[in-house]
């Protein structure tokens, strides 16, 4: 039997993603996520970005943000390393470009299906990205609307993700405008 739409349903603005969306899903994907780039190093100095959505402020006195990050993304190792990574805010008007650059995982065996070779491959997503390191190495992006720098001080396991609570060490905006919501991306990461 052919599954139907659920009445109301826009989605899906990915192609090839199902129509029946369950109404908890529609209700989760209608909350807002600026996006961001996560920047991270490991002990050995070998640097990587990811782009997230779930990162937020949690508190003001400190200023502590949450990051949620995949159990098996190359960031969370990198992070648990060194404890230090970067919030790169990407800018509504070119972020995209950013963000089409950064969206696969830098461990080709993170993709189910892939050859042994391509498995093995590692990809570096700073190729090509003009940037700038903290004194901690996480790596700070020049096209970024503003950024900012985090040490580590919790994590907490949750289901498939680990929550990652860092302190605001530094940060700037660097361009005029406003950040790159998802929603104008029209990628979705909820549900
Ligand atoms: C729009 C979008 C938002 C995302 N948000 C998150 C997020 O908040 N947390 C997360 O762990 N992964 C998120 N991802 C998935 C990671 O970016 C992806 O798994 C990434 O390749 C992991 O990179 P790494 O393994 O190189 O660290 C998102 C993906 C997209 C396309």
């Amino acid at each position: 039997m052919t599954q139907q739409p659920y009445p109301g349903s826009e989605f899906p603005s990915i192609p090839g993603e199902p129509l029946n969306l369950e109404p908890i899903e529609k209700a989760l994907l209608k909350m807002c996520y600026g996006v961001h780039v996560v920047g991270s190093v490991n002990s050995a100095g070998e640097r990587n970005l990811m782009i997230a959505d779930w990162v937020m402020q949690v508190s003001f006195k400190p200023r502590l943000v949450a990051a949620s990050i995949e159990n098996d993304a190359r960031t969370l190792r990198f992070v648990r390393e060194t404890g230090a990574f970067t919030v790169n805010l990407l800018h509504e008007r070119d972020g995209d470009e950013i963000a089409r650059k950064v969206v696969m995982p830098a461990e080709g065996k993170k993709i189910k299906g892939r050859s042994a070779e391509a498995s093995a491959a590692v990809t570096d997503k700073l190729a090509g990205l003009e940037h700038w390191l903290t004194p901690e190495g996480a790596p700070v992006l020049v096209e970024a609307l503003g950024w900012y720098s985090c040490t580590v001080e919790h994590y907490l396991e949750t289901g498939d993700h680990t929550i990652v609570v860092g302190r605001v060490t530094d940060g700037d905006v660097t361009r005029s405008g406003d950040i790159l919501t998802e929603k104008e991306l029209g990628w979705e990461y909820a549900g």
